[in-house]
């Protein structure tokens, strides 16, 4: 089939069907309640969906340890509700993105389980087993940490032998080594594109390929550079990464018209032309994390300020890749804290031009944008009481900090009052009656209680809301080629409050102002730059007081992007 590339002027808004609406009265969101969104959904203006897992799953972590790669997850509905939900968006001219989670399976997998049964199983091959260290066999056969604390090997009495985790005990690792398990992926992505899917996003997909050494054994990790949650371990973009993803593009990927994405933790800018070019044939894009741990710090447990400089030098990076190679453009998702207050600090009284800023940001660069649900009406991070915390992490965080270090508590609460990744999975806030219209049965997770004042309802009939903002400047940014394949060229590296660049076609291009401060600040027009004529393009405030690019005074939180003419 011939690659259209149609993700290159795409906005792709991400879904995560647990809490988006509830259309059954079980308090858990599910296909059919996102088919009743979906006229919601195509009125943003986004011609593409990525939805967060359905597939059958014990939902040890909501979705992302799968038991049947072929089937919906009861909660979820059905095939059919799968395949009108498909041809729902179709209709609407909306793409849809699969999450496939192909670095482990569920341990209730059938794979798992007869993998587990005997060492000469055919399917032990399929999962990464290894014996103990140590005399009698009772140290972990190495170092490595799971992303969810604790060792990343569980043993089992049944063989004797221990099994790779690097999630949870209940997501073993598959074998990537093996064919038969490539083979099973690529079948799986094929079964799904018959069904009408359009994509992937790939989780954790840097990490199938693990280093070993010559005797076939995982060697230990440098505890500093391997720690977990840090992005930098021992099985990230390992030797048989590239290879591994070549082979699934020529089997499944690059048959179909589709767009890949990975989610990969530890990739930097020096691996993304070798990762994402069209030539490679491996991903399509690929979402870093670097400019989003900016505002972090190691094991989130210390944050740190957010640092604009860094940011901008981090994305302007991914900006100098060639048109061949397709960024993507991100600040939420389901595993980030949201965007408010973290990329601009605490403010109540300009926060909805904060957000507004924030998207022009973001989105006059180069790349494939992604809008998290509910990020387009500014919902915010939820204050949870230490059990209120539903996530695996945050349990974990919070169970292991109270037997090892009650003391250490305090700073373990404040750290996940900001980062949890609960927070950006509080229910969808429609409107203000109860549940915020999530469900009418008490909802599976905690709804932030400002759903009174921040919900779709109410942000529809305001024509300065953030949602009727995102809307107009999405039907703004299709179709431009400049903003599709324009240059990017940065100004003001070094300024801690401006974020200034500029997209450049031929003689016409958009010049980007924006403001990360609430607060005025002087702007002046950069020396050199050639401008003609100017008008304004697009902004996040209606009464600006310059119609052409010159000195001025800019508003809090203000983004304004000009189109000049050289
Ligand atoms: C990344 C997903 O985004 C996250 O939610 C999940 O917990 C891990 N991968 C494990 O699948």
């Amino acid at each position: 089939m011939e690659k259209t590339l149609w993700y290159k002027d795409a906005v792709v808004y991400q879904i995560y069907p647990r809490s988006f609406c509830d259309s059954n009265g079980d308090g858990i969101g599910d296909i059919q309640g996102i088919i009743s969104k979906l006229d919601y959904i195509k009125d943003l203006g986004v011609n593409a969906v990525w939805l967060s897992p359905i597939y059958k799953s014990p939902n040890d972590d909501n979705g992302y340890d799968i038991s049947d790669y072929r089937d919906i997850m009861d909660e979820f509905g059905t095939l059919d509700d799968f395949k009108e939900m498909v041809k729902g968006m179709h209709d609407r001219g909306i793409k849809l993105i699969m999450d496939l989670v192909v670095n482990h399976t569920s341990d209730e997998h059938k794979w798992f389980q007869e993998s587990r049964k005997s060492k000469d199983n055919p399917y032990r091959d399929y999962y990464i087993w290894r014996k103990g260290r140590g005399k009698n066999g009772k140290k972990t056969p190495n170092n490595w940490m799971s992303n969810f604390v604790g060792p990343a090997w569980k043993y089992d009495e049944l063989t004797g032998e221990y099994y790779l985790h690097l999630f949870s005990e209940k997501q073993p690792d598959l074998n990537w080594e093996n064919p038969k398990v490539r083979q099973e992926v690529a079948d799986i992505c094929n079964y799904w594109f018959e069904l009408g899917v359009d994509g992937f996003r790939c989780d954790v997909i840097t990490y199938i390929s693990k280093v070993y050494d010559k005797n076939g054994n995982l060697p230990n990790g440098s505890l500093l550079k391997d720690a977990p949650l840090m992005g930098k371990h021992n099985y990230c973009m390992g030797p048989r990464y590239h290879e591994f993803m070549h082979e699934l593009n020529q089997k499944a990927f690059g048959k179909w018209d589709s767009m890949t994405v990975g989610e990969s933790q530890g990739i930097t800018f020096k691996d993304a032309f070798n990762s994402i070019d069209e030539s490679v044939q491996e991903l399509d894009s690929v979402f870093s994390f670097e400019h989003v741990t900016t505002p972090d710090s190691i094991l989130m447990v210390f944050p740190k300020k957010f640092n604009l400089v860094k940011f901008k030098k981090i994305l302007s990076n991914w900006q100098t890749l060639p048109l061949t190679s397709q960024p993507t453009l991100f600040l939420e998702n389901h595993d980030q804290p949201r965007s408010w207050p973290r990329f601009v600090g605490y403010c109540q009284e300009n926060k909805e031009y904060a957000a507004k800023m924030l998207l022009v940001a973001m989105q006059m660069q180069r790349g494939t944008p992604y809008v998290y649900q509910g990020q387009e009406i500014g919902m915010t991070n939820m204050v949870l009481k230490d059990d209120e915390y539903k996530d695996i992490m945050a349990r974990r965080i919070f169970g292991i900090m109270k037997k090892v270090c009650p003391p250490l508590m305090p700073i373990a609460r404040k750290a996940m009052a900001k980062r949890a990744r609960d927070h950006a999975r509080t229910p969808m806030q429609w409107n203000d009656s109860e549940n915020a219209g999530f469900s009418t049965a008490t909802p599976w997770m905690y709804i932030n209680p400002n759903y009174k004042q921040i919900n779709v309802k109410a942000s529809e009939e305001d024509p300065n809301s953030i949602l009727n903002f995102y809307k107009k400047f999405i039907a703004f940014r299709k179709g431009k080629e400049i903003i599709i394949k324009g240059s990017y060229i940065p100004y003001y590296e070094k300024s801690k409050d401006l974020f200034v660049y500029q997209r450049k076609l031929q003689n016409k291009s958009y010049f980007v102002v924006c403001n990360f401060k609430n607060k005025e600040i002087k702007f002046k027009v950069p020396q050199g730059l050639v401008c003609k004529t100017s008008s304004i393009a697009i902004s996040n405030y209606d009464e600006i007081n310059t119609l052409t690019l010159q000195n001025y005074t800019l508003k809090p939180f203000e983004a304004t992007v000009f189109e000049i003419e050289e």
